[in-house]
C-alpha cells in the first residue's frame, strides 16, 4: 500500500509540508473551473475531506471529467502544501488515477440527506459525515469500555450466543433450528418436534450474557462480557433493536451500592474518553443532531449522579401536575414518558433509580427484606431514558428458587444456575449497558437505526 492515512496529511501537515504523498479516498465534492479543480477526498481515517488542487496547465490532454465526480475513488500523487486557512493542509496534484467510476444514479449527490432515506441504502450511507463520525466514537467508545475494565481488573468473557435459558424471562427469544416446515408437520407433538431439533432441546439466541457471566464470576470474580444480544421484540419505537450489543459486568462480593459506584465511574470514564478524542465528532453531533452536546458530556463527567428511590420517583410523578398517556401508581413499571420527566424537566442528569417493585422485574434480582422490592437499579439519561439495567442477584439458593416457581420457569433449565448458590454462593451484583442507547446519548442521533453500521429492527432486514 503506497497511500497515507488522510488524518496523517490533515493532522502533521507542517512534518509533511514540500513533500511528495500519495493518498487515496472518494471524492465527497468536486468542483472545476476553467484553470483549476478541486477534489474533497475522504478516506475514513478523519471526519475531514483533504483538498486536492488540480492545476489544469500541469494536466493537458488529461481528461480530468472522469475524477470530478461525486463517489468515485480516486489515488493522488502530490505535494503537501499550506491551504489558505491557517494551520490546514491540502495537496497539490501531480497525477491523479481513477480507481472506481461512480455514475451519476449515485444516491449520494446532496449535500444534507434525511436519515429515513439513508436509511434505505445502508451499503453507502457510511460514505456520510454523519455515519463517518457515528462509527469512529462507536470504535473509540468501545475501546474505552475495554479499557475502562481492563484498568480495573476485570476479566474480559466471552459468553454463548446460543442458549437454552431466557434471562429476562420475557420470552424475547429468537429460536434457533434447524428443523423446517415439514418437520414440523410430521411432529406428533411440540415433544417430538423439539427432540428431532439439532440441540434435542429448545435453543435460542442470547438475550443477554448475564447468567453465563454469573458463572464466571463465581470464580473469576470479576468479569464483563462485551457482545451481541437479540430480542425479538416486535415493538416499533427508537430505542429498541432486534440485534444490540451490551457490555455486561459482573462482580463477585458486590452489593447494590458497589455496583452502583462501578457504573457511575464507567460511564464517566468512557464519556471523558470521547470528549477527549472525538473533538471533531463531537463538533459536527452538535451542530446536526443536538445543540449543547458537549457541555452536556462534560457535565455527566464532572457531576455525580442522582440515586433516586423507585417510590420516590412515583411520589415526584404523582405531584408533578403533568397528563401523562400512562397511569403513575406504585407496582406499576415506568413508561419511558416517565423516564423522560425524572430526568429531563426534574434533574437533567442521568438519574439511577433504585428499588423497583418485585412484580415488575427479573427473577434473579435480590429481594429485599420489606418483601415488596428488588435491589435493582436503571440508569435513566436525558433524551434516552434506560441505558443500564443493573440489580443485585439474589444469592440465596430458597429464595431465587421461589422466585423461579412462581414465576412457572422451568427449573431443569436452569440447574447450573441453581448451583452457583448451592456451592460457596456468595453476594453479587452486575448491570448491562445498551452500546446503542449510550451511542444515542452521546452523539445525540435519536434513532438507535442510526447508531448500528445496519439496522436490525421487526420487519427490516436490509
Ligand atoms: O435491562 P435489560 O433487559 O437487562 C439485562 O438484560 C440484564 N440481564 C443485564 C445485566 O444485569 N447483566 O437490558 C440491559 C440494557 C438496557 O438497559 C438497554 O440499554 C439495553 O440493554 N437494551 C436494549 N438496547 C437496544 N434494543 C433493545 N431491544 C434493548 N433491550 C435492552
Ligand atoms: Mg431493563
Amino acid at each position: 500500500m503506497k497511500n497515507i492515512d488522510i488524518s496523517e496529511v490533515l493532522s502533521n501537515g507542517k512534518a509533511l509540508e514540500g513533500k511528495s504523498v500519495t493518498v487515496a479516498g472518494w471524492v465527497r465534492n468536486a468542483r472545476d473551473s476553467k484553470t483549476m479543480a478541486f477534489l474533497n477526498i475522504n478516506d475514513g481515517t478523519t471526519l475531514k475531506h483533504l483538498q486536492i488542487v488540480i492545476d489544469k496547465a500541469k494536466f493537458e490532454g488529461v481528461d480530468l471529467s472522469s475524477v470530478t465526480k461525486n463517489g468515485v475513488s480516486v489515488q493522488v500523487d502530490g505535494v503537501v502544501v499550506k491551504a489558505m486557512k491557517e494551520g490546514e493542509f491540502e495537496i497539490n496534484a501531480q497525477s491523479v488515477e481513477l480507481l472506481g467510476d461512480c455514475p451519476a444514479d449515485y444516491p449520494l449527490q446532496k449535500k444534507y440527506h434525511s436519515m429515513e432515506f439513508l436509511r434505505t441504502i445502508p451499503q453507502l450511507r457510511v460514505r456520510t459525515n454523519t455515519f463517518n463520525a457515528m462509527l469512529r466514537v462507536r470504535s473509540k467508545l468501545s475501546f474505552a469500555i475495554h479499557r475502562f475494565f481492563q484498568e480495573n481488573g476485570f476479566c474480559y468473557i466471552h459468553t454463548p450466543i446460543i442458549t437454552g435459558s431466557d434471562c429476562e424471562g420475557a420470552g424475547e427469544i429468537f429460536r434457533i433450528t434447524t428443523n423446517g416446515y415439514a418437520d414440523a408437520k410430521t411432529a406428533k407433538d411440540e415433544a417430538e418436534y423439539i427432540a428431532n431439533d439439532f440441540f434435542r432441546r429448545k435453543a435460542g439466541l442470547t438475550v443477554s450474557g448475564q447468567l453465563e457471566g454469573e458463572v464466571a464470576a463465581m470464580a473469576m470474580g470479576k468479569i464483563y462480557t462485551f457482545g451481541p444480544t437479540f430480542r425479538a421484540e416486535n415493538s416499533n419505537t427508537p430505542r429498541h433493536a432486534a440485534e444490540f450489543w451490551q457490555v455486561e459486568p459482573e462482580v463477585a462480593f458486590a452489593k447494590l451500592p458497589d455496583i452502583i459506584e462501578i457504573a457511575q465511574s464507567m460511564i464517566k470514564y468512557i464519556i471523558k474518553a470521547v470528549l477527549d478524542e472525538c473533538p471533531e465528532e463531537l463538533a459536527f453531533f452538535e451542530k446536526a443532531f443536538e445543540s449543547g452536546l458537549t457541555a452536556k458530556l462534560q457535565n455527566v463527567v464532572d457531576s455525580d449522579f442522582v440515586v433516586l428511590d423507585y417510590g420516590e420517583a412515583i411520589k415526584i410523578l404523582e405531584k408533578s401536575g403533568e397528563k401523562f398517556q400512562y397511569p403513575v401508581e406504585w407496582g406499576l413499571d415506568l413508561q419511558s414518558e416517565h423516564e423522560r420527566y425524572i430526568t429531563e424537566k426534574v434533574f437533567n442528569k442521568p438519574v439511577f433509580v433504585t428499588n423497583y417493585p418485585k412484580k415488575i422485574k427479573s427473577f434473579y434480582m435480590k429481594q429485599n427484606d420489606d418483601g415488596l422490592t428488588v435491589a435493582a437499579t436503571d440508569l435513566l439519561v436525558p433524551g434516552v431514558g434506560e441505558i443500564i439495567g443493573c440489580s443485585e442477584r439474589e444469592a440465596d439458593y430458597d429464595k431465587l428458587k421461589a422466585a423461579m416457581v412462581e414465576r412457572g420457569m422451568n427449573l431443569d433449565d436452569y440447574t447450573g444456575y441453581l448451583d452457583l448458590r448451592k456451592y460457596g454462593s456468595v453476594p453479587h451484583s452486575g448491570y448491562g449497558l445498551g452500546l446503542e442507547r449510550i451511542m444515542m446519548y452521546v452523539t445525540g442521533i435519536s434513532n438507535i437505526r442510526d447508531v448500528q453500521l445496519f439496522a436490525r429492527t421487526a420487519g427490516d432486514l436490509m
